[in-house]
């Protein structure tokens, strides 16, 4: 099966993982083999980008960018709307490959090019809709504007969770914006990158646009660091670990560049005693368990009513015992593998901290017995102050938390570093809007009735504090890609000064 969706992708046994004005035939990198987390075996070759290569790539990109910032904005929408619709035809075949390189389950894998697809339908629309505003001046016979110019060329880090995903929500942004773009993905997830690529190869040459978006696989953090430090880069859109913000940021910061950060969560539900707990369930279920609890918006804390806990918890543990863990490609498994070895080990060093530190474990806790790097979901009671509930382990496992006011569950979810995503499950509606007010949670992110994870592209995606403010996607999030110019036009004859100053040598 995999074979055919591999060679209809594009995908060989050895590929190059660099595209400039085309892809570089033998990029002189270190090789990465990209392996399938099911099984650990290997699935193709990638030949990285070497300093030579990546320069070749920046090049290319600031060349294209010439061209496309005074192609107009609706013109540029085509390119993403014709991006889409190649997405379409790909989409089975997309997110089958998310599926054998990421190890999501089926459904999320084509989920997440149905994202891509939202994004580009969302980019045609924002291309007639890069407003500025017109400012009254306080000077007579003066007009003041703001317009918004492409800024140049974006670099673009993603993580391998969402491989495909997160690159549409800047790349086709960035596009409309008559922005260029380099991508460096995850060096777990190089061959969904290289497919994606082949899609773009396919449209702008089609239509005969330059090539906006380049491609520069690395094998380490080398290539990241090479672009945090590229003055050529106005903008580096960053997702992943709180640790690699910390990394890239000041190196960005040093050559006064723009970042935009989308880091670690610590996501918690607040489940309250008049929830509808059927609903809660299923929340709490696909955000804990979904996507083997990888997602940055994954359910971490589970803050329920103490007159309620016991059974919740009990009724939670039953439908994790129901999951059905395995080859996320088959019909019916809900829980597919962890990304790598070090996925799986990291979790279950977590597991022996959670003993260590006190916390009881209701369900799950070990490795799977079978190849690739499967783990069970876990459950785990605990308390606020169990220094391991503070940290993100990109693993699934769940911290139920007690409270007995709403202000202390409040706090509780706000007490964590990271403030990415949040939600509420509640019939009172008083609950719901003191959740969503000032005094309610601190993330980017809050629902009602609704889990941690599975945002609309439509909303800004990202989160607060450590998690690193910036947002992505959609709303007004496009602002970030462009340059924001203030103009003042005098058409009168005389030159007033603004605030009254008077600035005459008389005549
Ligand atoms: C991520 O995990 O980095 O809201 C992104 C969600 C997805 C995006 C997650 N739409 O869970």
């Amino acid at each position: 099966m995999f074979d055919d969706v591999l060679k209809r992708l594009g995908i060989s046994d050895v590929n190059s993982g660099v595209y400039a004005d085309g892809w570089i035939d033998k990029p002189g990198g270190e090789e990465l083999v990209s392996l399938n987390p099911a099984t650990g075996e290997p699935i193709a070759r990638v030949l990285t980008a070497a300093r030579d290569d990546y320069e070749r790539v920046v090049e290319s990109a600031q060349q294209a960018f010439q061209d496309w910032r005074m192609t107009p904005a609706p013109v540029r929408g085509e390119f993403v709307r014709r991006l889409g619709m190649a997405l379409r035809e790909d989409k089975r075949d997309l997110g089958l490959l998310v599926t054998l390189e990421m190890g999501k389950i089926q459904s999320e894998g084509e989920g997440e090019v149905q994202e891509m697809i939202d994004m580009c339908d969302f980019s045609v629309g924002l291309s007639r809709q890069l407003y500025g505003l017109t400012i009254a001046s306080e000077r007579p016979q003066h007009r003041m504007m703001e317009q918004w110019h492409p800024l140049g060329v974006v670099g673009i880090l993603s993580a391998f969770n969402f491989p495909v995903a997160v690159w549409a929500w800047n790349a086709a942004v960035a596009a409309v914006c008559g922005d260029a773009s380099i991508w460096k993905p995850s060096p777990q997830t190089p061959l969904t990158a290289i497919a994606v690529q082949h899609i773009v190869d396919r449209v702008t040459t089609e239509m005969k646009i330059p090539p906006i978006c380049g491609l520069a696989v690395g094998a380490g953090i080398e290539t990241g660091q090479w672009m945090a430090d590229d003055a050529r880069l106005p903008l580096i859109s960053a997702t992943g670990s709180c640790e690699m913000g910390r990394a890239i940021s000041p190196i960005v910061a040093q050559r006064l560049g723009r970042c935009l950060l989308e880091l670690g969560g610590n996501n918690a539900i607040i489940l309250t005693e008049s929830a509808d707990l059927d609903l809660a369930l299923r929340g709490v279920l696909f955000a804990a368990v979904g996507t083997s609890g990888q997602r940055c918006t994954s359910l971490r804390r589970l803050i329920v009513h103490e007159s309620i806990a016991d059974t919740f918890v009990e009724r939670l543990a039953n439908a994790y015992h129901s999951v059905n863990i395995g080859d996320p490609w088959e019909e019916g498994v809900l829980m597919g593998p962890l990304a790598n070895e070090r996925a799986a080990e990291t979790m279950m060093q977590a597991v022996e901290t959670i003993r260590e530190q006190g916390g009881e474990i209701v369900c799950g806790g070990h490795r799977t017995d079978r190849p690739g790097y499967f783990v069970e979901p876990t459950i785990v009671r605990a308390t606020a102050d169990m220094p391991i509930v503070a940290t993100e382990t990109f693993a699934p496992i769940l911290y139920v938390l007690t409270y007995k006011t709403l202000d202390e569950a409040i706090e509780i979810q706000n007490s964590v570093a990271q403030g990415l995503s949040s939600a509420i499950f509640t019939d009172r509606m008083q609950e719901a809007e003191r959740f969503l007010s000032p005094i309610g949670s601190d993330c980017g992110i809050a629902n009602v009735n609704i889990g941690t994870s599975g945002a609309e592209i439509g909303g800004a995606f990202g989160g607060e504090k450590e998690t690193g403010g910036g947002r992505e996607a959609g709303s007004d999030s496009w602002k970030a890609y462009m340059r924001r110019q203030t103009c003042t036009v005098n058409w009168g004859d005389s030159l007033p000064l603004a605030q009254g100053v008077e600035f005459d040598v008389g005549s």
